[in-house]
């Protein structure tokens, strides 16, 4: 198993490996954030804006999966990945102090709830319609 699902992010391991790779990019990272206390703001800075870019990235190839295999409930889960894109949005311009690390760990917080509710869901369609697609 990898190692960085083994630990605190164990219970958020889809199991489509595409979906685990973009997460655990941008989980790694945020988790750095939130846990190094000696980040200068000027290295959190440039995290903040790495961290939202992966998320764009990562919300958008995630709906071109949905589209591209027909899962059925693509309208509502881009819902939620607009609300993901609303708060990076707010994330990007928190201050680059130390209400950072909070910001984070709000995102986060949200980030993982997501995975849960939807990206579970939706990976089990995706295992299916791989099975189905090899018969
Ligand atoms: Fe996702
Ligand atoms: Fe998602």
């Amino acid at each position: 198993m990898d190692s960085f699902f083994a630990g605190r992010f164990r219970h958020y391991l889809t199991g489509v490996e595409r979906l685990d790779h973009e997460h655990r990019k941008i989980l790694e990272l945020m988790h750095d954030v939130e846990n190094n206390p000696t980040q200068t703001p000027a290295e959190l800075a440039t995290k903040v804006t790495k961290i939202a870019e992966l998320f764009r990235q990562h919300l958008v190839e995630e709906e071109q999966l949905m589209i591209e295999i027909d899962y059925p409930y693509v309208v509502y889960h881009a819902e939620q990945h607009a609300e993901i894109l609303r708060m990076v949005t707010d994330y990007e311009n928190t201050p680059a102090n130390f209400t950072v690390r909070y910001a984070t760990r709000r995102l986060s917080d949200h980030f993982l709830t997501h995975i849960d509710h939807y990206d579970f869901q939706f990976a089990n369609y995706v295992k299916r319609a791989l099975v189905s697609a090899a018969d």
